[in-house]
């Protein structure tokens, strides 16, 4: 027998086999089941001819796990960790180990979906209402929400709650200079499309100013604290909504601008245990006052009951979101920062209200020392009264200070050409103190000027009130206490570390480990978003290559790695548009097509950039209604700006005409922005550029597996044609892209030059292991496994929509309408029931009401597919039960569902069905049972009894 040579002995391919589900066997199973011949004869039945990639992707061959790993060490060891004393929203943090390891390294918390399905999600929905108490009780504000993308966008959002809050006339919104640059900066590129005119000036003119709204920064980018209260009280007099951007750190000591009378405050909870990582991901936080509820941006955790009477948690108001909303919403908000969230909650948890006080304590004893000792030695504090950051009058030493300090491993921050600043954080030691002492030239005694206990406090502006009282933050302060609370939680939760979690649009594939490893490596942790760029050449390089990559699956000659979500890409997309009309004298076009059935972020990020939407028809196959298009253009021709198109499409098809398409929307003069949502059913068969889009945006968090987070992060960089790449985002403070692209005005759409940099790894190594032949074989099986779940259950629940050879493309839509016009079983009764079978629900009502979306993708193994189709087939037949009239419309397993461990052993049970079939439905649900903790909660009692806060502990022991 020939022995295997070497080179096939190294198995370069591993990986591949690692991350697509099924093995031959099992792929030439399905494909009989399907009837087809091959998988490349199911291809070409499934992906038109005409937008075929004629050559195979220009992406290196596939690569083991540990040889990928060393590679993108090599690339990380670049990066020079020096202690960034820059500030500006980003300080170096202390990730408690417990929570490192058990959150942010565990696939229980990273693979979780947003939790939409809130009886199988409890355990995230309490880490997020202690997030939202910890806000609330810093803030001093009544109602926080659950996150969004970053400081800067939360102050966009302020923005135009303020407009949707103030009854002044005014068109005007106030902007103290002393924001944060990049706050400024994508306040800007908000305002422009929204036509409101800004004044960015001195935060004290903001009293004499009609404006509908004030942003101020407390503190601001000097460190300076002012108490704001009578400007405030000045600005509302006058109308204004105030928003403050303020420092959850700093609120430890500070009092809260709810006292000093802010309508909104929000900011970064980053240096709560989330590393600087490059700019993010990290949760931005807002609070408000409740009676301000409906006009929040964002997602919102609430208390409710489940059926049985118990306290149970779910989003909260979910109507004013874009899936019910559309381009009436209050924003485009869909993935937002969960998992971040999450941590810097726990973070509050683990070190409680005195453990915080002794680490923001510690922190501002370190900054007054230095303070202190600077002004001893002759230099001039130019911020009066500060928490943790001052900026220093350094005159003609500028320059040489700031390379002293550089070669003695500290970034300062640059302020002007005459001084400098400094920003302390959790990590700061007297040695960091005395080091600094050599840089400045100064000879101090620390202890001798600690014993003075030097504070820049000003005893008005000092905390008074207390926070963090809720027993949650007094209790779990040893690791063995938080170690379990972690998996408390954590057991309440179904992830993919669970089974299959099948959301059509979502794409839930493999987030594997090899991936996720560099994540937490300090090389991409530990570094600040504005540390020099010669500082962060391996960070350089890894996106670069990241974006040579997305240039070679999308076709796109540019890729802007700004957006930190899907919705993020597509505004800085159709800003881009914008920007190239408004640039060819076209200004005037306004109006943007969108199908109807589009994601209810398409239309949302459209009416943010100041277009009208108006829907395109959908025909009876799903595909984009090519006449009423034409309609659409004819009547709108001089005024198109773009169509927005997701392709293959939301219905689960690739549309034939999509070429047609796009030559009529350019034809009159439009252009084409495809949201790459269903990338996964593209890479190496097709790409954006080639059916015809101008601008498409990745959700890394989807096909390029960043895992969701429990509801984020995400990361959405745009690719972009060559007539479109002039007018990306750039930055105010940092250089973008590896050319070094410097502000030329284009407006940033994230606080940070990367997105959310620290997770571009996860992309970077899945596409390095998978190689361009890997990729296009993921394609092609998540195709095949859609193909293989609609054959199986298409006699049971119809497939609503396949194309022209009856092939799905990687999704498939399942019709519930006629089951529920026959016995009144919903789509949400399926959703619920599933969770008996230790299952997710698919996509639910989207696009189309009354139906679930199933999309399997290529990382499910045959054996966990037929499992899903094992449970629709048993629910389906349950349901022909109630048809026969053998249960009753309105008390069978699926009413019922989700059934838990307190149901099935009540003494009690007078169910029309027993309690194995209620719990062990089939064989093998006994061998990895999931039992949801709660029943089935009620939405509405929740929204008209709204509570956002953490549950008091009465309320447990009932
Ligand atoms: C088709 C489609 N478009 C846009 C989005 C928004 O993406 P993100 O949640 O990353 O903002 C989604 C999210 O699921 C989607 O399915």
């Amino acid at each position: 027998m020939t022995q295997p040579t070497l080179s096939q002995l190294e198995n370069r391919d591993a990986f591949i086999a690692r991350h697509i589900g099924s093995a031959a066997p099992d792929i030439a199973a399905m494909l009989a089941a399907i009837g087809a011949p091959s998988v490349d004869a199911l291809i070409n039945e499934t992906v038109p001819a005409a937008i075929r990639l004629e050559k195979p992707l220009p992406i290196a061959a596939a690569t083991p796990e540990h040889v990928a790993l060393a590679e993108l060490k090599t690339i990380a060891a670049k990066n020079q960790i020096k202690r960034s004393l820059i500030g500006m929203g980003y300080y170096d943090t202390l990730t408690p180990a417990v929570i490192l390891r058990n959150v942010m390294e565990n696939p229980g918390w990273y693979t979780a979906y947003t939790p939409y399905q809130a009886e199988i999600a409890q355990g995230r929905l309490e880490a997020l209402l202690n997030w939202q108490q910890m806000i609330c009780d810093l803030t001093g504000l009544s109602l926080a929400n659950a996150s969004l993308l970053d400081e800067a966008t939360a102050a966009a959002e302020a923005m135009t709650m303020a407009r949707r809050v103030s009854k002044s006339k005014s068109n005007v919104f106030f902007v103290d200079a002393a924001c944060f640059p990049q706050t400024i900066d994508v306040v800007k590129t908000r305002a422009e499309y929204f036509g409101f005119e800004l004044l960015i000036a001195p935060a004290a003119q903001a009293a004499d100013q009609d404006a509908f709204g004030v942003l101020l920064q407390y503190p601001n980018v000097s460190g300076e604290i002012a108490d704001y209260s009578t400007l405030i009280a000045a600005a509302k007099a006058r109308g204004a909504c105030v928003a403050v951007a303020t420092d959850l750190m700093a609120l430890v000591l500070l009092k809260s601008p709810g006292e000093l009378g802010a309508d909104i405050a929000f900011g970064s909870g980053q240096r709560f245990g989330v590393p600087m990582g490059f700019g993010g991901p990290h949760a931005a936080f807002f609070a408000t006052h409740e009676a301000n509820a409906r006009s929040m941006a964002g997602r919102i955790i609430g208390v409710s009951k489940d059926v049985a009477g118990g306290t149970a948690l779910r989003m909260a108001l979910q109507t004013r979101e874009q899936h019910i909303r559309r381009e009436k919403a209050n924003s485009n908000i869909c993935t937002s920062q969960v998992l971040l969230a999450n941590m810097a909650g726990m973070y509050a948890v683990y070190h409680g209200p005195e453990g915080l006080k002794t680490i923001a304590s510690r922190i501002h004893r370190i900054a007054a020392l230095f303070a202190v000792s600077l002004k001893q030695a002759g230099f001039t504090i130019k911020t009066g009264a500060f928490f943790d950051s001052f900026d220093i009058a350094t005159g003609d030493k500028t320059a040489a200070l700031f390379a002293a300090a550089d070669a003695a491993g500290y970034n300062l921050r640059q302020v002007s050409a005459d001084s400098l600043g400094v920003s302390f954080d959790e990590t700061s030691s007297p040695d960091d103190l005395a080091a600094l002492f050599k840089v400045f030239g100064i000879s101090a005694d620390i202890a001798a000027l600690d014993a003075a206990q030097p504070s820049a406090i000003p005893a008005g502006l000092q905390r008074s009130s207390a926070f963090l009282t809720h027993p949650v933050f007094n209790t779990h302060h040893t690791e063995h206490e938080m170690l379990r609370y972690l998996k408390k939680l954590q057991n309440k939760d179904l992830a993919l570390d669970h089974s299959m979690i099948s959301l059509g649009s979502c794409t839930m594939k493999l987030n594997a480990t090899s991936e996720m490893i560099p994540v937490t490596w300090p090389e991409f942790g530990r570094i600040h978003p504005f540390a020099p760029r010669e500082q962060v050449s391996g960070y350089l390089d890894m996106i670069e290559g990241l974006a040579d990559y997305l240039r070679a699956v999308t076709g796109f000659p540019a890729i802007c790695m700004q957006p930190n979500s899907g919705a993020q890409g597509e505004y800085a997309g159709l800003v881009a548009i914008r920007r190239y009309h408004a640039a060819r004298g076209d200004a005037h076009r306004d109006i943007c097509l969108i199908p109807k059935s589009a994601h209810g972020t398409n239309p949302a990020t459209a009416q943010m950039c100041g277009l009208e939407v108006v829907v395109v028809a959908c025909d009876d196959n799903g595909n984009v209604d090519v006449a009423d298009l034409k309609l659409k253009i004819a009547q709108h021709k001089d005024k198109l700006a773009a169509l927005m198109i997701t392709y293959p499409s939301t219905h689960g098809v690739f549309e034939e005409a999509v070429k047609e398409i796009c030559a009529l929307v350019h034809a009159a003069g439009g252009q084409v922005y495809m949201d790459g949502a269903n990338l996964n059913a593209q890479v190496g068969l097709t790409s954006p550029a080639t059916i015809g889009a101008d601008v498409s945006h990745m959700n890394l968090h989807k096909t390029f597996c960043i895992p969701h987070g429990g509801g984020g992060p995400g990361m959405g960089p745009i690719g972009l044609a060559a007539h479109l790449a002039p007018f990306m985002a750039d930055h105010a403070v940092a250089a973008t892209g590896a050319e070094g692209r410097a502000h030329a005005g284009q407006g940033a759409v994230s606080a940070a030059p990367f997105g959310s940099a620290s997770i571009l790894p996860i992309s970077w190594m899945y596409i390095r292991m998978m190689g361009g032949a890997g990729l296009k074989q993921a394609t092609e099986i998540a195709i095949l496994n859609a193909n293989y779940v609609a054959s199986q259950l298409k006699d049971h629940y119809p497939v609503l929509y396949v194309g022209s050879q009856g092939r799905v493309a990687h999704e498939c839509i399942l019709d519930i309408r006629p089951i529920k016009a026959a016995t009144g079983i919903s789509e949400v009764d399926i959703a619920k029931r599933l969770m008996d079978y230790g299952f997710h629900a698919p996509t639910m009502s989207f696009p189309v009401a009354g139906t679930i979306m199933v999309e399997p993708t290529e990382s499910e193994p045959k054996a966990e597919l037929d499992r899903f189709i094992a449970a629709m087939i048993a629910i389906r037949n349950e349901i022909r039960r109630i048809e026969a009239g053998e249960l009753p419309a309105d008390n069978n397993p699926l009413k019922n569902a989700p059934h838990t461990q307190a149901d099935v052993i009540s003494r009690e049970w007078t169910r029309p069905y027993d309690r194995d079939e209620a719990v062990f439905p089939l064989p093998y649900v006994r061998d990895n049972k999931f039992w949801p903790t709660v029943n089935r909660i009620d939405d509405v009692y929740g929204d008209r009894n709204l509570f956002c806060a953490c549950v008091p502990m009465e309320e447990y022991a009932g």
